[in-house]
């Protein structure tokens, strides 16, 4: 959306603002990259390249995006960084300081799969998952939440799953890295408040490479949104629009729609200090474990 004024220049919801995204030199992270540039942000276009497994490189991913922003006539600059590294986190923030003088938004998109049943899982897969999705997201937002601290703040938005935080068959290690990355979030988002830096965890579901075998998008592809239909809510994350809200998760999906994810707890019962059992808790069942009726209403799955 941009607002435009009689008389007055076009506005956009980020001019003015820096904007560094990793894994953006295709599917959901390009949607974000372009459509930031459209609203007024210069953009740091991060991507390795290669193949969804991890494997090789192919940096030019991350230039043809930048070439397409440029030809819109926005701002936009490539980096090719691994960002499992704290080298290449750190060099996504220093090409942004270098090419643009700030960093006001992360958003923390890059991503491979290695699915495996757990039986069949392997050290090296695992490994590898947990590297790039929940190091990377470490990697990258160390340098640029200790600017934002010192410079009045920012926005950052972590990428985790349902995979991760309601769980998905065949994916322990990239559900182990989605949740730990929520988790990140939820101590990120306290940590940050008083600094002004807000803190988003968003749980996609587009049709991108990363999902396009998968049976639910095979049987209906008409279903599923494509990245231009995810990047709308991310802008509304990291503009204005979202006030001062932080340490939420929002779901944007085809199926789902755009909605708020809670980790939700029982009022609980609360037993006597010494002198209890545990049949205690078979007891007070009613008390502490939610009902089908109240899972169906707060926790439905897609
Ligand atoms: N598509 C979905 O439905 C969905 C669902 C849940 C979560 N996600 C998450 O959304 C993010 C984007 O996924 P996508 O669907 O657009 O997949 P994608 O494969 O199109 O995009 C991921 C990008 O990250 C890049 N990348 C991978 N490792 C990197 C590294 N070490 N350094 C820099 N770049 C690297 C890849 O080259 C790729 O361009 C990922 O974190 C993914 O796990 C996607």
């Amino acid at each position: 959306m941009t607002i435009i004024k009689q008389g007055e220049a076009t506005m956009g919801l980020l001019d003015g603002k820096v904007a560094l995204i990793t894994g953006a030199g295709g599917g959901l992270g390009e949607a974000y990259a372009k459509l930031f540039a459209r609203e007024g942000a210069s953009v740091v276009v991060n991507d390795l390249g290669g193949p969804r497994d991890g494997s090789g490189a192919d940096k030019s991913m991350a230039q043809l995006v930048v070439d397409a922003i440029k030809a819109e006539g926005g701002k936009a600059v490539a980096n090719g960084a691994d960002i499992s590294t704290m080298e290449g986190g750190q060099s996504v923030f220093d090409d942004a300081i270098k090419h643009f003088g700030r960093a006001d938004i992360l958003v923390n998109n890059a991503g491979i799969l290695r699915d495996q049943t757990f039986a069949k899982a392997s050290e090296a897969d695992w490994d590898k998952v947990i590297k790039v999705h929940l190091k990377g997201t470490f990697c990258c937002t160390m340098p640029v939440f200790r600017w934002m601290r010192e410079n009045g703040g920012g926005v950052i938005v972590n990428t985790s799953s349902t995979s991760g935080l309601i769980g998905n068959f065949g994916q322990t290690n990239y559900g182990a890295a989605k949740g730990g990355i929520w988790g990140l979030s939820n101590v990120l988002a306290i940590e940050g408040r008083k600094y002004n830096i807000r803190i988003w965890t968003l749980a996609p579901g587009a049709l991108t490479r990363m999902t396009a075998d998968l049976p639910r998008y095979k049987e209906n592809p008409s279903a599923a949104l494509g990245p231009d239909g995810i990047a709308p809510a991310v802008l509304y994350m990291v503009s204005d629009l979202s006030g001062d809200q932080t340490g939420k998760v929002l779901g944007v999906s085809g199926p789902r729609g755009v909605r708020e994810m809670r980790m939700m707890e029982m009022e609980g019962w609360k037993p006597p200090h010494s002198g209890w059992n545990a049949q205690d808790i078979v007891d007070h069942a009613k008390e502490i474990f939610f009902s089908e009726e109240q899972i169906k209403m707060g926790a439905r799955r897609f």
